[in-house]
């Protein structure tokens, strides 16, 4: 049964200062993810918090918030079968240290910080996340 899902994607500060955007777009679309929705924005501090209050309570809260509001950001609905899944298999483990070859993070990854890319952990999550962006 076709299981077609969307999932939010985030090109994040520091891949869109070193101009990765299209490489980083050009690996969805060779896994067969068609981005359905993009658009390029700088967010204050005080989105980021609400962007990311599931962890509000984690150590890294406050660096995290300060990041992403640090610079432009790419943000993007993609969409094919099991996308949540298969997005979170291409990005690749959360710290590009750990992630395996093949994936974005493994090739643009800096740090768990500076992690290149954010993508929806479950389908739950991108319909809250999409909304986030998204909605008019
Ligand atoms: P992301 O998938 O955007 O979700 C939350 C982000 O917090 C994560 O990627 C990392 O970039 C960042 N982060 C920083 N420190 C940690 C940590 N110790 N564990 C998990 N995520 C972390």
């Amino acid at each position: 049964m076709s299981n077609k899902e969307v999932t939010l994607s985030i090109i994040k500060p520091d891949a869109v200062e070193r101009d990765l955007n299209n490489e980083i777009k050009e690996m969805f679309k060779n896994k067969g993810f068609q981005i359905v929705k993009e658009k390029k924005i700088q967010i204050e501090k005080s989105e980021a918090e609400k962007f990311y209050k599931i962890h509000e309570t984690k150590p890294f809260f406050n660096d995290l918030c300060t990041y992403l509001s640090s610079g432009p950001i790419v943000v993007m609905v993609l969409e094919k079968e099991n996308a949540v899944l298969a997005n979170r298999q291409l990005m690749g483990a959360t710290n590009p240290k750990d992630a395996e070859e093949g994936t974005i993070r493994k090739k643009y990854g800096i740090s768990i910080d500076k992690n290149s890319v954010h993508g929806s952990d479950s389908a739950e999550n991108a319909k809250i996340e999409i909304d986030f962006f998204f909605k008019d």
